[in-house]
């Protein structure tokens, strides 16, 4: 039987996680893979929901199965699932060993990738290990849970933004699926556009961390520029939706995403806040800082709503804020 070659990934990538699934029930992974995922708090419908499994250690469990059950070497490699030794590329190896993995899908569910998750505190190895591009996954087209979530994005009429896989994983257990991950990597045109076909509303809720502030701010850029809304919720320092999900229980976590969700100018304010009560000269700062992402709306009604309001929360004349978007259109021209 002839397949063309995306045909081929999605068959051996199909094999891959059906393969890390099993090994979950193997004596290795029921003492390694499954209590991990049980500390953490995951429900078997829920592992059995995002496709997680367990890749044996040891270097060739994977290319060893498949090899047998007539996989070739070449589509492997393609895949992303071996590698070959450097200096010795005849020497081949599973790029996944001793670790929990999560099946990464596109849109319609099929496997296109996977993240794998170290069990140890090793600093030394990086905590995910994931797929390379491939002919079937493009990092940049798409998002960690869509095909989970894209019902109820819809229904909803809201998508929720994580960083993580467990951060989406986390927010399923505690009933809430609207949720996608961008997987530690920054939000793209193209990620944006795949979340538009299903809502206009985003809510950003990246780590309580300086990392996640920043990137919630370039996010948050990138959705008005996209001519979504978007919303942002900033959590406790040091905590993650996961990890703050399992601290407070579902109950609270929703009604905490409710009560904190902000537009993205109370975001910002909220940022700066500190900084202007010490030095109000650094007021100016705050508001070059608004007036850069309402420079980014595309739509001139929205736009005109969002000065209004960016004006009644820093206390200015609209035409103040209006000036100094004149400045930005100008310099653009
Ligand atoms: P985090 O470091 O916030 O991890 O990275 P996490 O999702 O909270 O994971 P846990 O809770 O410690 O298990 C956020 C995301 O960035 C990507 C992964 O997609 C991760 O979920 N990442 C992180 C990597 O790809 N590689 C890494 O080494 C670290
Ligand atoms: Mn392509
Ligand atoms: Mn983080
Ligand atoms: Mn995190
Ligand atoms: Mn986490």
């Amino acid at each position: 039987q002839a397949y063309n070659e995306r045909e081929s990934l999605y068959i051996v990538l199909g094999y891959a996680r059906d393969f890390f699934v099993k090994n979950l029930q193997t004596e290795e992974g029921k003492a390694i893979g499954l209590s991990y995922f049980k500390e953490r708090g995951f429900s078997q419908s829920i592992i059995e929901k995002f496709d997680l499994g367990y890749a044996l250690d040891g270097w060739s469990h994977l290319h060893d199965a498949a090899k047998s059950d007539g996989h070739s070497n070449e589509l492997l490699l393609k895949a992303g699932l071996i590698l070959q030794k450097e200096g010795d590329p005849s020497r081949l190896y599973d790029r996944f060993r001793g670790r929990v993995t999560f099946t990464i899908h596109n849109l319609g569910g099929k496997p296109i990738g996977f993240g794998a998750r170290i069990l140890t505190q090793d600093k030394k190895q990086p905590k995910y290990i994931n797929s390379p591009e491939t002919d079937v996954y493009h990092k940049s087209d798409i998002l960690y849970g869509i095909f989970q979530a894209k019902k109820s994005i819809r229904e909803k009429d809201n998508c929720y933004l994580v960083e993580g896989y467990t951060d989406v994983i986390s927010m399923h257990l505690a009933g809430i699926e609207n949720v996608v991950a961008s997987s530690g990597t920054s939000l793209t045109e193209n990620q944006i556009k795949l979340i538009k076909r299903f809502s206009d509303n985003i809510t950003v809720l990246y780590d309580g961390d300086a990392a996640g502030i920043k990137a919630s701010l370039r996010g948050i850029d990138m959705i008005l520029e996209g001519g979504l809304n978007v919303k942002a919720v900033v959590f406790p320092r040091g905590e993650d939706p996961d990890s703050y999900a399992r601290k407070v229980g579902s109950q609270e976590f929703g009604e905490y995403l409710e009560k904190n969700a902000q537009d993205f100018i109370s975001f910002k304010i909220g940022l700066y806040a500190e900084e202007v009560a010490k030095d109000p000269i650094k007021q100016a700062n705050l508001i070059k800082e608004v007036v850069s992402s309402l420079a980014k709306i595309p739509d001139p009604i929205v736009r005109t709503v969002y000065i209004k309001k960016s004006a009644s929360l820093l206390g200015l004349d609209e035409e103040i804020i209006q000036a100094e978007l004149n400045k930005i259109h100008l310099k653009e021209k």
